[in-house]
Protein backbone atom coordinates (compact mmCIF):
# COMPACT_ATOMS: atom_id res chain seq x y z
CA UNK A 1 0.00 0.00 0.00
CA UNK A 2 1.89 3.18 -0.95
CA UNK A 3 -0.68 4.75 -3.05
CA UNK A 4 -0.96 8.27 -0.85
CA UNK A 5 3.07 9.32 -1.13
CA UNK A 6 3.74 12.97 -1.82
CA UNK A 7 4.59 14.09 -5.31
CA UNK A 8 5.17 17.74 -7.01
CA UNK A 9 1.20 17.23 -8.45
CA UNK A 10 -0.02 17.91 -5.03
CA UNK A 11 1.46 21.09 -4.26
CA UNK A 12 -0.15 23.91 -3.24
CA UNK A 13 2.95 26.54 -3.29
CA UNK A 14 2.24 27.06 -0.01
CA UNK A 15 5.57 25.73 1.67
CA UNK A 16 4.35 25.04 5.00
CA UNK A 17 1.33 23.81 3.85
CA UNK A 18 3.45 21.36 1.38
CA UNK A 19 5.62 20.12 4.09
CA UNK A 20 2.88 19.02 6.63
CA UNK A 21 1.08 17.05 3.47
CA UNK A 22 4.26 15.68 2.66
CA UNK A 23 4.86 14.56 6.50
CA UNK A 24 0.95 13.40 6.90
CA UNK A 25 1.46 11.27 4.08
CA UNK A 26 5.04 9.94 5.51
CA UNK A 27 3.14 9.41 8.67
CA UNK A 28 0.51 7.20 7.25
CA UNK A 29 2.64 4.94 4.91
CA UNK A 30 4.86 4.04 7.92
CA UNK A 31 2.04 3.25 9.93
CA UNK A 32 0.75 0.95 7.59
CA UNK A 33 4.97 -0.42 7.42
CA UNK A 34 3.98 -1.17 10.77
CA UNK A 35 0.96 -2.84 10.86
CA UNK A 36 2.12 -5.47 7.76
CA UNK A 37 4.86 -5.71 10.10
CA UNK A 38 2.67 -6.67 12.62
CA UNK A 39 3.63 -4.57 15.05
CA UNK A 40 2.12 -4.55 18.86
CA UNK A 41 -0.92 -2.87 19.05
CA UNK A 42 0.05 -0.17 21.41
CA UNK A 43 2.72 0.80 19.08
CA UNK A 44 0.16 1.44 16.43
CA UNK A 45 -1.87 2.97 18.55
CA UNK A 46 0.31 5.38 19.86
CA UNK A 47 1.64 6.09 16.03
CA UNK A 48 -1.70 6.46 14.67
CA UNK A 49 -3.03 8.95 17.32
CA UNK A 50 0.44 10.72 16.42
CA UNK A 51 -0.82 11.07 13.31
CA UNK A 52 -4.03 12.08 14.14
CA UNK A 53 -2.88 14.48 15.70
CA UNK A 54 -0.40 15.92 13.11
CA UNK A 55 -3.58 16.29 11.25
CA UNK A 56 -5.34 18.13 13.75
CA UNK A 57 -2.67 20.73 13.98
CA UNK A 58 -2.27 20.56 9.88
CA UNK A 59 -6.12 21.63 9.39
CA UNK A 60 -5.76 24.06 12.44
CA UNK A 61 -2.74 25.41 10.36
CA UNK A 62 -4.51 25.96 7.10
CA UNK A 63 -7.58 27.24 8.46
CA UNK A 64 -5.40 30.00 9.70
CA UNK A 65 -3.77 30.51 6.54
CA UNK A 66 -7.41 30.68 5.08
CA UNK A 67 -9.04 32.94 7.37
CA UNK A 68 -5.55 35.49 6.43
CA UNK A 69 -7.08 35.69 2.87
CA UNK A 70 -10.47 35.65 4.03
CA UNK A 71 -11.06 32.56 1.76
CA UNK A 72 -14.65 32.66 1.36
CA UNK A 73 -15.04 28.58 1.33
CA UNK A 74 -13.61 28.53 4.59
CA UNK A 75 -16.64 27.40 6.72
CA UNK A 76 -17.19 24.70 4.19
CA UNK A 77 -13.11 23.87 3.94
CA UNK A 78 -13.38 23.22 8.00
CA UNK A 79 -16.53 21.04 8.09
CA UNK A 80 -14.58 18.96 5.69
CA UNK A 81 -11.35 18.90 8.20
CA UNK A 82 -13.91 18.38 10.91
CA UNK A 83 -15.28 15.23 9.17
CA UNK A 84 -11.44 13.99 8.91
CA UNK A 85 -11.20 14.92 12.37
CA UNK A 86 -14.37 12.72 13.04
CA UNK A 87 -13.22 9.63 11.46
CA UNK A 88 -10.21 9.36 13.06
CA UNK A 89 -10.93 10.02 16.42
CA UNK A 90 -13.84 7.11 16.59
CA UNK A 91 -10.97 4.96 14.43
CA UNK A 92 -8.54 6.11 17.35
CA UNK A 93 -10.94 5.15 20.30
CA UNK A 94 -12.29 1.44 17.91
CA UNK A 95 -8.24 1.24 17.64
CA UNK A 96 -8.04 1.35 21.06
CA UNK A 97 -10.66 -0.95 21.93
CA UNK A 98 -9.92 -4.51 20.45
CA UNK A 99 -6.63 -5.35 18.17
CA UNK A 100 -6.70 -5.68 14.21
CA UNK A 101 -9.34 -3.43 13.87
CA UNK A 102 -6.82 -0.71 12.15
CA UNK A 103 -6.55 -1.93 9.00
CA UNK A 104 -4.27 -1.50 6.18
CA UNK A 105 -7.59 -0.66 4.00
CA UNK A 106 -8.81 1.95 6.36
CA UNK A 107 -5.60 3.59 5.91
CA UNK A 108 -5.59 3.54 2.50
CA UNK A 109 -9.27 4.97 2.88
CA UNK A 110 -7.36 7.80 4.94
CA UNK A 111 -5.05 8.38 2.36
CA UNK A 112 -7.26 8.64 -0.13
CA UNK A 113 -9.47 10.96 1.02
CA UNK A 114 -6.34 12.76 2.19
CA UNK A 115 -4.80 13.13 -1.09
CA UNK A 116 -8.49 13.42 -2.65
CA UNK A 117 -9.09 16.95 -0.04
CA UNK A 118 -5.43 18.27 -1.92
CA UNK A 119 -6.02 18.16 -4.95
CA UNK A 120 -9.77 19.13 -4.48
CA UNK A 121 -9.98 21.49 -2.21
CA UNK A 122 -6.69 22.91 -0.73
CA UNK A 123 -5.26 23.70 -4.35
CA UNK A 124 -8.85 25.70 -4.91
CA UNK A 125 -7.97 27.29 -2.04
CA UNK A 126 -4.40 27.70 -3.66
CA UNK A 127 -5.32 29.19 -6.73
CA UNK A 128 -7.61 31.63 -5.13
CA UNK A 129 -4.82 33.17 -2.82
CA UNK A 130 -2.67 33.58 -6.23
CA UNK A 131 -5.31 35.48 -7.75
CA UNK A 132 -6.02 37.18 -4.45
CA UNK A 133 -3.66 37.78 -2.34
CA UNK A 134 -3.50 37.88 1.43
CA UNK A 135 -5.90 40.51 3.38
CA UNK A 136 -4.50 43.59 3.13
FE1 LIG B 1 -4.29 20.34 3.85
FE1 LIG C 1 -7.60 21.30 3.83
Amino acid sequence: MQPSIFDDSLRTGFEVIDEQHRMFLDMLSELGEQIQAGHHRQGVLNAFQGMQAYADGHFTDEEATMAGYDYPDLADHRRQHDTFRRMTRDLGKRTGEGPGLLSLETLEYLGTWFVGHIRNDDQRFAAFAREHGPRA
